[in-house]
């Protein structure tokens, strides 16, 4: 071993032993006679002195040592003088006279500070990424993340459950995304595909007999990429048979639970967890997963709206929508610019406008004020319970642009205004998701969940005739406005999943190909079942309180799915491409 002892764990009580430490030099500082380095590996940061009267070929390599060198020193532990503590650094009681040293490697000044929490170009970040990964930051995020997947695994393994891995190379699960394709070389012309997540593998498990199957699941989609999107992510991937929806639920809550009381004691979370229908989440917050750490809650007008002249208004009524609003506390002196900015908010999640009401010292002030009566309002300001100071903002749409226009408001003015407790971690449950979603490009309904989903036995008859009506035995948990898991009861019958793949407009011949397999299993005694699946990354972010998933993973892609340090994607040798019977097109001018 290069060390007896880590750079974190010296403290009084081992003065006067002798240790020999190697690390990284964190700081150097040469005071002319004595030299003081930081010391740091990944266990912490340790002070040595090079004096240059009692070791003096010591300090000669302590004067040559720059930052980021590796180096290895022995000498003796000693009590820092009185006064010279450090309390915010665990080994802060005491520093280490080297007595021997040396170089173990040289470095090149890094590209940017390692010692310090600066904003560095996120390029640069990437494409020096062991360099980014040494900073506390990144450190204590994978720290974090370990310790995060060893409690999911002990707790797992506790509760009858155990880890079992499924194919990378595959063939394609419908999770919304594009497939990641890998040409085969044995088989001209075919493919295999990376999943998605391992959604038909975990059901032909429980076909299998396994009952508890977990698995910490990496899964490949090749979508465009946003703040709490990679590439390649990370699933707590679960799947349990004999049971319902409630079991799962409450499965995935008591570990959740248990997770933060043990990780992040310090975190509050109101348990047990708060639940919604899908409606109720899109009526009181605009978003299916809303951010349940401020209240801030939408509030429904149309009965005012209804009796008013205001054509907007009626129009929305009468074509089947809704009148809501929101309030904005203290908002009432935003100036016209600031006004328009929202309403042009409003107008990107397809509303026509927003109609806006200021509680000034001297009355309301709206932007509507030519088609509605100071009384009218009034009322509007009082339904939404709004005080002197207030703004009140109202869409008038079809249910669905309501929810975007207003959750979209409620978003931007919870952070603007910093309604969120940034301790809490609001985790909650959203359930009832509609089976499917109408896709109007191509004309015909889509799996809102995935299409092994169970749609609600009470809604089974509506699948003949308003499929739109369906709900599904699905369910979302979400935390902090993102939707950390998802999840549902499945389908285990061969008939009804062949129903379901029928309105997804997957015909006879496509089903047989693509998911014969999971058709025929479903004819060998396969047991009720259901899961979820919470994404890793994201959890770990939010327990960070980082804002992009990439601070949490060691070896991210950019936003354009490249791996700057590696430099991947490539291009390959002509000769690969051969052997796979490929060829490039080249690119259209
Ligand atoms: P779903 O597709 O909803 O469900 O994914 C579950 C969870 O995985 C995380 N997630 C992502 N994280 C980072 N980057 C991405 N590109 C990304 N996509 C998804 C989210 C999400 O909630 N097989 C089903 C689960 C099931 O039904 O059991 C599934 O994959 O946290």
């Amino acid at each position: 071993m290069y060390k007896s002892k880590t750079c974190g764990e010296l403290t009084a009580q081992d003065a006067g032993k002798t240790v020999t430490l190697a690390g990284w030099v964190h700081r150097r500082r040469d005071h002319g006679g004595l030299i003081f380095i930081d010391l740091r590996d990944r266990f912490g940061v340790t002070q040595i002195v090079f004096n240059p009267q009692t070791a003096p070929a010591a300090h000669r390599v302590g004067s040559d040592a720059r930052n980021e060198y590796v180096l290895q020193a022995t000498g003796v532990v000693a009590k820092r003088p009185a006064g010279q503590e450090n309390p915010a650094l665990a080994t802060g009681e005491i520093e280490v006279y080297v007595t021997d040293a040396q170089i173990l490697n040289a470095a090149k000044a890094p590209p940017f500070v390692i010692n310090k929490n600066e904003d560095v170009d996120d390029s640069l970040r990437l494409t020096y990424r062991y360099l980014d990964l040494r900073r506390e930051r990144m450190q204590q995020n994978l720290i974090l993340r370990h310790k995060v997947i060893k409690f999911m695994r002990d707790w797992l393994d506790a509760h009858g459950f155990i880890e079992i891995e499924t194919p990378i190379l595959t063939k394609s699960t419908p999770e919304g995304a594009r497939d990641y394709l890998v040409p085969s070389r044995v088989h001209p012309g075919e493919f295999y595909a990376l999943p998605q997540s391992p959604q038909q593998f975990k059901q032909l498990l429980m076909v299998a007999g396994y009952e508890r199957y977990f698995q910490i699941a990496r899964c490949m989609r090749d979508e465009d990429l946003r703040a709490d999107r990679q590439p390649e992510f990370t699933q707590l991937d679960l799947e349990m048979a004999f049971v319902e929806q409630e079991d799962v639920l409450n499965l995935v809550e008591a570990l959740f639970t248990d997770l933060v009381h043990t990780l992040a004691p310090e975190r509050t979370m109101q348990t047990p967890w708060p639940r919604m229908t899908y409606d109720q989440a899109l009526a009181r917050y605009g978003s299916d997963k809303p951010d349940l750490r401020f209240g801030m809650e939408l509030t429904d007008v149309s009965d005012l709206a209804a009796s008013s002249e205001f054509a907007v208004f009626k129009n929305a009524l009468r074509a089947g929508g809704q009148v809501k609003g929101v309030r904005l506390p203290g908002c009432a002196e935003y100036s016209r610019r600031e006004l328009d900015a929202l309403v042009d908010l409003a107008k990107t999640k397809a509303a026509k406008g927003a109609v806006t009401i200021a509680l000034k010292a001297d009355g309301v002030h709206s932007s509507a004020s030519k088609h509605m009566t100071p009384q009218e309002q009034q009322a509007y300001v009082e339904r939404l319970g709004g005080q002197s100071g207030d703004l009140m903002i109202f869409v008038a749409d079809s249910h669905a642009v309501v929810a975007a226009a207003l959750g979209a408001l409620r978003k931007e003015m919870g952070a603007r205004l910093k309604l969120a407790d940034p301790n809490a971690l609001a985790l909650g449950w959203v359930i009832d998701f509609p089976m499917f979603e109408w896709n109007a490009e191509e004309k015909r309904w889509d799996a809102a969940h995935h299409p092994f989903t169970s749609p609600k036995p009470e809604d089974m008859a509506l699948l003949d005739t308003d499929p739109g009506a369906v709900r599904a035995n699905s369910y979302d948990m979400v935390c902090n406005g993102y939707e950390l898991a998802s999840g549902s009861i499945r389908i285990h019958n061969r008939e009804l999943q062949a129903k379901i793949f029928s309105l997804l407009n997957i015909d006879a011949e496509r089903q047989r190909l693509r998911f014969g397999h999971m058709l025929e299993a479903f004819e060998f005694g396969a047991p009720p079942h259901g899961g979820m699946a919470p994404g890793i990354d994201r959890f770990v972010a939010i327990l960070r309180n980082e804002d992009n998933i990439r601070e949490v993973m060691a070896f991210p892609k950019n936003q354009w799915a490249q791996d700057l340090m590696m430099h991947a994607p490539s291009d390959v040798d002509a000769d690969q491409l051969k052997l796979l019977h490929l060829e490039i097109a080249p690119p259209k001018p």
